[in-house]
């Protein structure tokens, strides 16, 4: 038993009972199976195919064959003792274009999934977009064209009648935010446009999506007990600081500029009812927001039962001089445009390591700050961590992966997540970000994010010690020695 240290490597932390450990993955970066069983095309299937886009020029076309795999995989997550497993839902496997009736070999393919998580003791949490929009809707604008919003109700609506009497939660959008200023934005992930306007409009719309959403969930899911939530990556931002230690006067303002750009352009609408009016300010130069129609705040103003939280690493931002090389240490590599708009004088500073194979700063205090900032601001919400974990370059070595680096991560936040309850925050579960390797977007297969190792060669699974690790977490619900 190690508890109370200034690094957040605990141990011996106990986890309430019905605190939910899980691990989660997304359609495109595990199914492969691109072109079967009547699966559409989606923008990550023409992004990837587009020389300069995807690392090596890797596609999900095979991923991890974990649409053929279906029953391995899930006899994997019974030996790793998951009581939860977060999967999402291709929308073009249901609709290849986007529109139409539920096509019944994607449906039968969810449904199998659900059915074999029930069986096995397993708590299904399905998101219905984690970002593999279907290319014919792109082809109509995408997340910029309003009807996207309508077209995804339709979907939400679909999956509700198909899997409405056995799902548990219901996730509707995961981290809207790349959606928009990642694919809208910089043009780092699909569909890869690098304009400011479309990415706040995308904003604006993946917002209304979330809200028509959960309305068209609510209206066909028949399980009364039934839970949704909305995942966000939402940003822990520090200051820059002088050669002191003291914050730079300048910073607050960068602080509160990526503040509104990063975390309340989505709570603001979705937890409060209102864009917030810095927001407005700060981009009325890049847009006039005509594309908020009258009603479109009630309609994405939801009620949720749990907010869902992504992290992973924190970012330090002040303002630019105008002078010095603008430095844009923001974990999102280097882009054609910008995620930022009309905030392109914020600069992000490098941090201080020690950093994951992302270049990613490993910083578990910001994890038991969010948390704890996110309950002071909505006391009332239940939180749950839907992803958090670490890519780090690891090898099989006579059948064993030694991840010691991910054990590390992974410990030091778990201490982070339970000093964020002892300090009264409601959260409900931990989905580890990832149950195995897999297609790591515009990284291709170069960076290993699993608890279990794939070789993409044979596809054959190794459970890396992390796995191991993290099953003697959920069976003692207490942070191993
Ligand atoms: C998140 C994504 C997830 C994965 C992790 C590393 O932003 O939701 O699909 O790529 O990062």
């Amino acid at each position: 038993m190690n508890q109370g240290t200034p690094d957040y490597r605990d141990s011996g932390l106990e986890f309430p009972a019905d605190f939910v450990f899980g691990s989660a993955t997304a359609s495109y970066q595990i199914e492969g199976a691109a072109h079967e069983d009547g699966r559409g095309p989606s923008i990550w299937d023409t992004f990837s195919r587009t020389p300069g886009k995807v690392l090596h020029g890797h596609t999900g076309d095979s991923a991890c064959d974990h649409y053929h795999r279906l029953d391995a995989d899930l006899d994997l997550m019974q030996r790793l003792g998951l009581e939860s497993y977060r999967f999402s839902i291709a929308w073009p496997r249901i609709q290849a274009e986007g529109t139409g009736p539920a096509n019944a070999k994607g449906v039968a393919f969810y449904s199998r999934l659900v059915d074999g998580l029930l069986a096995r003791g397993i708590t299904p949490i399905a998101t219905l977009y984690h970002w593999d929009l279907p290319q014919a809707l792109e082809d109509a604008g995408g997340w910029t064209n309003r009807d996207t919003s309508y077209r995804f109700a339709d979907y939400a609506h679909l999956m509700g009648e198909a899997l409405g009497d056995r799902m548990a939660m219901w996730t509707t959008l995961n981290e809207p935010w790349c959606s928009a200023y990642l694919g809208y934005g910089s043009g780092v992930h699909a569909p890869g446009i690098t304009s400011g306007r479309a990415a706040l409009t995308a904003v604006h719309h993946l917002n209304l999506a979330h809200g028509l959403g959960l309305s068209a969930l609510r209206d066909a899911v028949r399980k009364p007990d039934a839970q949704y939530s909305a995942t966000l990556n939402l940003h822990m931002i520090r200051p820059g600081r002088d050669a002191d230690g003291e914050p730079l006067p300048e910073s607050a303002e960068a602080v509160r500029r990526i503040d509104a750009l990063a975390n309340r352009a989505f709570t603001g609408p979705m937890l409060q009812g209102e864009y917030p009016v810095d927001l407005l300010e700060d981009t009325a130069h890049v847009t006039d927001w005509q594309f908020v129609r009258p009603g479109d705040l009630e309609l994405i103003h939801q009620p949720i039962d749990v907010l869902g939280v992504n992290y992973y690493s924190t970012v330090t931002v002040t303002m630019w001089d105008g002078v010095s090389a603008r430095s844009n240490a923001d974990g999102h590599g280097d882009a054609a445009g910008s995620p930022w708009p009309g905030s392109e004088d914020v600069e992000f500073i490098q941090q201080p390591g020690p950093y994951t194979a992302m270049g990613w700063n490993i910083a578990p205090d910001g994890l038991e700050q969010l948390l704890v900032d996110l309950h002071e601001q909505f006391p009332t919400l239940p939180l749950m961590i839907t992803e958090n974990g670490a890519a780090f370059d690891d090898e099989v070595r006579d059948g064993v992966v030694q991840d010691d680096a991910r054990i590390d991560y992974l410990r030091r936040h778990f201490t982070a997540a339970h000093r964020a309850m002892e300090r009264g925050v409601d959260l409900r579960g931990y989905q580890v970000w990832s149950l195995m390797d897999n297609f790591e977007w515009a990284y291709g297969y170069t960076k290993r994010f699993g608890i279990v190792h794939v070789d993409y060669d044979s596809l054959e699974r190794t459970i890396k010690q992390s796995g191991h690790w993290y099953s003697e977490l959920i069976a003692s619900r207490r942070i191993p020695e």
